[in-house]
């Protein structure tokens, strides 16, 4: 497996396997059986795979929740050695961001709202570091979890409108065996919480309005950002334990 932690040696790497087609796995680290899942169908799917790892600093609408990340880098390569990754690409944001964020996507509809409208700011930072991946990568496709529902959606609109040479594959969502959705983020529960946390998915799936859900869950003690649905799906966000936790299903 090759690391690369500058544009040019990714840029290099790319053109060196300008005729395999490439299957490609944004992450921001701290990865779990859901990014092993990506990865594993990636290498069904295309002759190599790339994984990036990369805090994006833009998508953190706050500072407290960017710094309490988890970050493990060593572990993450590990992971992606053993997942048979064949690149992983790590850079820093000096590099990422030469212009210092002054250059960036915006979608101006759908950004704005569930998450967007509580995360100012999140998609911009999602959809620029995105399309600067796509276009050091070059992949001819991209794998993304359906847990991050709206990224998902943004992600393809984005490759449409901007005719992105890339197709975009959507993934299951990976849970626990308590049914509750795999995240970075659950890192910071603690053991119990974690079972606890599982209720989350539990009322989103039983509750027959968004408002009954929502009450559901400020009765186990979870503070309730937004239960919405919208287009055949539930999303939500919850706190707990200071920990921000999102989810969806299918209605
Ligand atoms: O889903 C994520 O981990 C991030 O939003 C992504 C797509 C890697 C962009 O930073």
């Amino acid at each position: 497996m090759e690391l690369m932690k500058d544009i040019q040696a990714m840029q290099s790497w790319r053109n060196k396997y300008c005729t395999e087609s490439i299957g490609f796995v944004p992450t921001m680290g701290a990865l779990h059986a859901g990014h092993g899942a990506l990865v594993e169908q990636a290498r069904r799917e295309c002759d190599l795979v790339v994984v990036s790892i990369f805090v994006n600093p833009t998508q953190f609408n706050d500072g407290g929740d960017f710094a309490a990340y988890p970050v493990e880098s060593e572990r993450d390569l590990q992971l992606c050695r053993e997942l048979g990754a064949d690149a992983v690409f790590m850079p820093t944001r000096a590099l990422m961001y030469p212009d210092d964020y002054r250059y960036r996507v915006t979608e101006e509809q759908e950004a704005l709202q569930w998450e967007g409208a509580h995360r100012p700011g999140h998609f911009d930072g999602v959809l620029t570091v995105v399309l600067k991946l796509f276009l050091l990568v070059r992949p001819q496709k991209a794998y993304f979890g359906e847990k991050d529902w709206q990224q998902l959606q943004l992600v393809k609109g984005m490759v449409d409108a901007f005719f992105v040479p890339v197709e975009i594959v959507a993934c299951p969502t990976v849970r626990d065996d308590n049914g509750l959705a795999l995240s970075s983020r659950n890192a910071r529960l603690s053991a119990s919480g974690r079972q606890k946390a599982a209720a989350f998915y539990r009322h989103l799936i039983t509750a027959a309005e968004p408002d009954a859900a929502a009450d559901a869950l400020r009765a186990e003690g979870f503070e309730v950002e937004y239960v919405a649905d919208t287009e055949g799906r539930r999303m939500a966000a919850i706190h707990f334990e200071g920990v921000r936790l999102i989810d969806n299903v299918a209605l």
